[in-house]
């Protein structure tokens, strides 16, 4: 029963159907091309944004509000008023469900026989919104309907209209021209850089079905002092059909539809961006039923071909059904908006996207989309200056910097995907090729690397530690190392990983420069954190401008964190040391619900540390289970070779399975990662929080492939190195890679998590564990005995 209260999978696992509309956070979907972006609850709330949320907002959104607004489709009949959405009227109805599917949502209601169907698409290839109301007479009787879609406009920009409502809504303007309903935003206060303009884009909104009438005014729709669980012009059935000039916008319909036994009526609407005049034109074609048939067709193939694509079949199915679809879904989506303030949890209507979280997005882009990940690198290359700093953030569309410079580890954050990228595609010569920094300076992409490198051995302490300065990847520990003092031991762990790579890179492509530096960098990192890093038991998350250590045996706070630890690993630090470090990080961390942060958690600010101390105990940074970092301790046990313990931590953050086994209590949606699961100290342990809103799901991915199973790309080929639990006895996997498709038998011993290798690939023995790659478009067939021994 996944989801205990709130719903469960259907068959396939492809869609989670939720049953109960009362949930306390909204199970939330991403509709999008990459470009057009709906995002939307379980009863049709959310909002729909293009390219910046903050920026180019099409409806309202107000999260947590007891009337938050919505995509509404009210059906008023002789006995009263109901919607498919449940909200915001919250008529008694005899069935509801909402199907949140791969690309595409469906309400599905039903009241005395009359079935109304409300489903929401976004296009691939096309900036619009779908709303597909199909009505269906089961009842015997003839059914008499007016029917009302309804949608609050917002036009451009999110904080304005948030924190001066009646003075945003002056620049509103609603037509009807064309059989359509045009939206316009005379203003666009975008920052000082774009004054005294109009929001560059306009909304329409259009029905196959001609309205009886229409509604461009929010106060008439809704009428004085009333609610949008019962407005006005549904009650009356009146709609004034005229223009809207600087009022409160919104867009309705309403259609009279009549019903006999067993008729179906299906209406089409799209609501839409408009860049240029020629776009209204186009609006008959998007509206055809042959038309949004192909498109939906077209999404569901685009979601499939992922979700059927690298597939990995263990012993535990739940494991199966969420690595194989959800996460490759979330991945994808976050791929392109996370960090994007597109969020429930965070809309600021800050623009600013964050560097380091889109850097690291880049791995929801591999294996399959290589040239998107190119593209993004690319992106990245050209916000980095040419002394390998960058600022925290960017604004997208503009691809624009910031202004504020960022933490000490954001820029590293690049490579890190570079490298990624690279061992994917094994294009090599990239590492020689000439990109172009934002201050216009063209060097090899080797050499930014470098430079980015540099920037941050630049940053160091008298002991040759990286700085924690205004905080490290932990972003609220943003005052231990205000004053240019503190050391970041996860950040310096990071740099000498980074060191690590790019020897490797360094020794078979060409062109890459100042290997000899980096060389002694690296050395004398490693001598650095070896000296000063070992607590006895760990290593420590680092100081503080004042010499005082942070996660050091016996500290009050924060006695030990995970990341200092696992990165140890990940960085390839004395190999007895960090089996005693993940160790203790298994037994003072390790819960049954996943891998906190740190331990134990601040319970009263504390400023010389910094927000770190002012969340509540077990929440976001503060001791909670942090699903990004959980990532990388299971990496850190797998790489180990403790299976058991990677395996508890990868499946213990699991949303279905948080969900399966926590019931009501976990809240968040049993399909995609949560930002973090509050921590053990708080008495809310157990709930996840945030969804959507993390870098977990390419991180997790790469994770459970990369280190669990083991399969992973090398620059010489696809490496097969399981580290899986004990008691596993055969996992198949069936992975792209370079071209080619790899299917692929892991058979194991009882008893070992690791163990001596034995491959062939299409029947013949290879030597070693790495598959060289065929790149022939054809399908390999690899075996593998995974024994104590070896060559059994
Ligand atoms: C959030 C931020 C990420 C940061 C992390 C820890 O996930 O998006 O940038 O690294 O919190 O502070």
């Amino acid at each position: 029963m996944d989801g205990a209260g709130s719903g469960h999978f259907d068959k396939e696992g492809l869609e989670y159907i939720v049953t109960n509309p009362r949930l306390v956070y909204p199970y939330i979907n991403y509709l999008t091309n990459g470009r057009y972006c709906s995002f939307i609850t379980h009863t049709g709330g959310g909002y729909s944004f293009w390219k910046q949320a903050p920026a180019y907002g099409i409806n309202l959104w107000a999260p947590a509000l007891d009337n938050e607004p919505g995509r509404f489709v009210y059906i008023k009949e002789e006995d009263g008023v109901w919607t498919p959405n449940w909200r915001p009227v919250r008529a008694e109805l005899d069935s509801w469900q909402c199907r949140i599917g791969l690309g595409y949502q469906r309400l599905e209601a039903e009241r005395r026989g009359l079935k109304a169907w409300l489903s929401f698409l976004v296009p691939l290839d096309a900036d619009l919104e779908y709303w597909i109301l199909h009505f269906i007479n089961d009842s015997d009787k003839a059914r008499h309907l007016e029917v009302y879609p309804y949608v609050e406009l917002l036009l451009g920009q999110h904080m304005p209209n948030i924190i001066s409502y009646y003075s945003n809504i002056l620049f509103n303007r609603v037509r009807h021209a064309d059989g359509m309903l045009v939206a316009e935003k005379t203003y666009w206060n975008r920052e000082s850089f774009m004054p005294n303009r109009e929001w560059p884009v306009k909304v329409f909104f259009a029905s196959t079905m001609e309205p009886a009438g229409y509604e461009t005014l929010r106060d008439e729709f809704i009428g004085p002092g009333g609610g949008t669980a019962e407005p006005r012009a549904v009650t009356t059935g009146r709609m004034s059909g005229e223009d809207n000039d600087g009022r409160p916008a919104v867009f309705a319909h309403k259609y009279v539809i009549d019903l006999p036994p067993g008729a179906e009526e299906r209406i089409i609407i799209a609501m839409g961006i408009a860049e240029r005049e020629e776009d209204f034109d186009r609006v008959s074609y998007h509206l055809r039923p042959e038309v949004y048939e192909e498109r939906f067709e077209a999404c569901n193939q685009y979601w499939l071909d992922i979700a059927y694509g690298e597939t990995a079949f263990t012993p535990d199915y739940r494991i199966n059904h969420f690595a194989n679809i959800w996460n490759k879904y979330q991945a994808r989506i976050c791929f392109w908006w996370y960090r994007s303030d597109g969020s429930y949890f965070i809309c600021s209507g800050n623009e600013h996207w964050g560097f380091r979280d889109s850097a690291q997005c880049i791995l929801g882009a591999l294996p399959r989309f290589l040239e998107d990940a190119r593209d993004r690198i690319d992106y990245h290359i050209r916000l980095t200056r040419s002394d390998g700093s960058v600022d925290q953030g960017y604004i997208h569309d503009l691809a624009m910097p910031s202004g504020i410079p960022g933490n000490i580890d954001v820029a590293m954050w690049l490579p890190i995907s570079i490298f990624f990228y690279l061992k994917e595609s094994g294009d090599l010569a990239a590492a020689d090729e000439v990109v172009r920094t934002l201050d216009g300076v063209e060097m090899s992409l080797a050499e930014l690397v470098y430079r980015i490198i540099e920037n941050v051995w630049m940053r160091r302490s008298p002991r040759n530690l990286v700085l924690m300065e205004k905080g490290d990847w932990n972003d609220a520990i943003n005052y231990a190392g205000r004053e240019g003092r503190g050391e970041s031991i996860m950040a310096s762990e990071q740099l000498l990983y980074l060191c690590n790579e790019y020897l490797e890179l360094a020794s078979l492509a060409g062109g890459v420069p100042g290997s000899k530096s980096v060389r002694s960098v690296a050395s004398a990192l490693q001598k650095a954190l070896e000296e000063h890093a070992w607590d006895g038991g760990w290593y420590i998350r680092g100081t503080n401008d004042d010499g005082e250590v942070i996660g050091a045996r016996g500290n009050e706070h924060g006695e030990i964190f995970a990341n200092s630890n696992s990165w140890a690993v990940i960085a390839g630090l004395s190999g007895e040391r960090t089996t005693i470090a993940m160790d203790a990080v298994r037994e003072r961390l390790l819960t049954e619900r996943g891998c906190a942060l740190f331990l134990p958690g601040w319970k009263n600010p504390d400023s010389d540390i910094g927000i770190i101390t002012r969340f509540a105990v077990g929440t976001k940074e503060n001791a909670a289970i942090f699903l990004h970092a959980t990532a990388w301790a299971t990496m850190a046990w797998a790489l180990l070779g403790d299976g058991d313990t990677a395996m508890k931590s990868y499946r213990s953050v699991l949303p279905n399975i948080r969900s399966a086994e926590d019931g009501d209590l976990y809240k968040s949606e049993p399909y995609v990662y949560a930002e973090y699961i509050i921590g053990p100290e708080s008495e809310y342990f157990g709930e996840g929080s945030h969804s959507w809103f993390t870098g977990a799901a390419g991180w997790q991915w790469h994770v459970f492939w990369g280190y669990i199973l083991g399969i992973r790309p090398t620059y010489r080929g696809l490496l097969i190195d399981p580290c899986l639990p004990a008691d596993w006895e055969a996992v198949s996997a069936r992975r792209w890679f370079r071209g080619a498709i790899y299917e692929i038998e892991i058979d194991k011993e009882i008893g070992i998590s690791k163990g001596a290798v034995d491959i062939t690939v299409d029947g013949k023995p290879i030597e070693g564990n790495v598959i060289t790659p065929h790149g022939d478009d054809t399908v390999h067939t690899v075996k593998v005995k995974v024994t104590e021994k070896g060559d059994v």
